[in-house]
């Protein structure tokens, strides 16, 4: 059974690594991965490969940045000749960013199997392109992985036939829970010159937040005052630092003496900075969930998430981007640790197995 398996952007690589490991195990399974290269710099993309130790993709269609129509059609263009050339059984896509709908619909309109991992999540705000992603793919896909009951929910309520729906718990997760002791070993902290716990962590890329001058300036409010208490080491994504400078607020965050802006960071290091942080001040998707298990207050500066387990039985809470809301939500945090006895049902590191032995069926 031969299954291309898509990655493209950052939030990919830690889903593809234990797919790719599970379908290694299975002599039935023959994987093939295609990078479409929508992230391309060493520390978006290489250095996931090198450390999750995934392999070598067999393909890259090195399509690199672009508006969503340019980067959507370019993936597809170079997609569909691999497709028809392979002959896989199926084609599998992680995740919301536009290489999963480009591969999607190449998959489908060939009259391939399309297997989406990470299906039925919903923010229910369709002014974020991820929103739009998540919808169409999930409304073309055969067979649909879902991470958490929400999901489960959703999808039936948008009419998806009961038996190509499947709760298999979190790949995010099993690669998180894979890589703890290694990320242990990492030495960022003497490197930063931090102590545990006595740090925040920031992460911004989402472009409501970033490309509008007025919203970014209040977060930056909200940060201005939280250093003034403790150091915020913020790795900072390739479109907002594009974006400091364009909208004038460079000089801003130069400012503040304790904001420290670093290279995004590695699997490992970063999994060991947020492990020890006080709290992470984030619009990502995944470190909604990673936090979860990590046991690290996560303040989700957003008006909503498509990961509602995260607050249930996590320790996310929906901050927005108001400057009071965010700072009272940090002071809440001084309080008291998070709750560590909360995992939501099936995180438990075997997800991509439970995958792989469900796909078997159509070996
Ligand atoms: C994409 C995903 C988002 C995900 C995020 C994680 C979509 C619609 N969005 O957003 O869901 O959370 O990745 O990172 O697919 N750039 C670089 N180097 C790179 C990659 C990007 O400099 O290796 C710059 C490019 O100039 C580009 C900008 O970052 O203009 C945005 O990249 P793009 O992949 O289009 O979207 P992201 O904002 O990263």
């Amino acid at each position: 059974m031969k299954i291309i398996n898509i990655c493209g952007a950052r939030p990919n690589f830690m889903k593809i690594a234990p797919l790719m490991r599970a379908f290694g195990k299975r002599p039935q399974i023959q994987p093939l991965l295609v990078h479409t290269g929508q992230h391309y710099d060493e520390n978006m993309s290489n250095l996931f490969f090198k450390q999750l130790n995934i392999p070598e993709p067999d393909i890259n269609l090195e399509v690199g940045s672009g508006s969503h129509a340019v980067q959507t059609a370019e993936i597809m263009k170079k997609f569909e000749p691999i497709v028809l050339e392979h002959k896989p059984d199926m084609v599998l896509v992680v995740g919301d960013v536009n290489s999963t709908i480009a591969c999607g619909l190449v998959a489908v309109k060939l009259g391939v199997r399309l297997v989406h991992v990470e299906a039925g999540l919903r923010s229910f705000d369709r002014g974020m392109p991820e929103e739009i992603n998540r919808v169409l793919t999930d409304s073309i896909s055969d067979d649909l992985f879902v991470t958490e009951p929400s999901g489960m929910e959703n999808l039936k309520r948008e009419g998806v036939p009961d038996e190509r729906v499947h709760l298999v718990g979190n790949v995010m997760i099993d690669t998180l829970r894979a890589n703890l002791d290694k990320a242990r070993e990492s030495d960022i902290l003497a490197r930063l010159d931090l102590k545990p716990r006595q740090y925040a962590v920031a992460t911004l890329h989402r472009p409501s937040n970033v490309d509008d001058p007025k919203v970014f300036g209040r977060i930056l409010d909200a940060f201005d005052h939280i250093q003034r208490d403790m150091p915020i080491v913020f790795p900072m994504h390739p479109r907002t630092l594009h974006n400091l400078a364009k909208i004038g607020l460079k000089d801003r965050v130069d400012s503040m003496k304790r904001l420290r802006v670093i290279e995004p960071q590695g699997y490992l290091d970063f999994l060991r900075l947020t492990g020890d942080a006080c709290c992470v001040l984030t619009d990502s998707g995944g470190i909604q969930e990673e936090s979860t298990i990590l046991g690290v207050w996560c303040l989700t500066l957003r008006e909503n998430t498509e990961r509602p387990v995260t607050i249930d039985q996590g320790t996310n809470t929906l901050v927005g981007t108001q400057t009071d809301r965010i700072i009272a939500a940090y002071d809440q945090c001084r309080k008291a640790p998070p709750p560590t006895d909360r995992v939501p049902a099936l995180w438990d590191g075997q997800a991509a197995e439970r995958i792989a032995d469900i796909l078997l069926r159509y070996a």
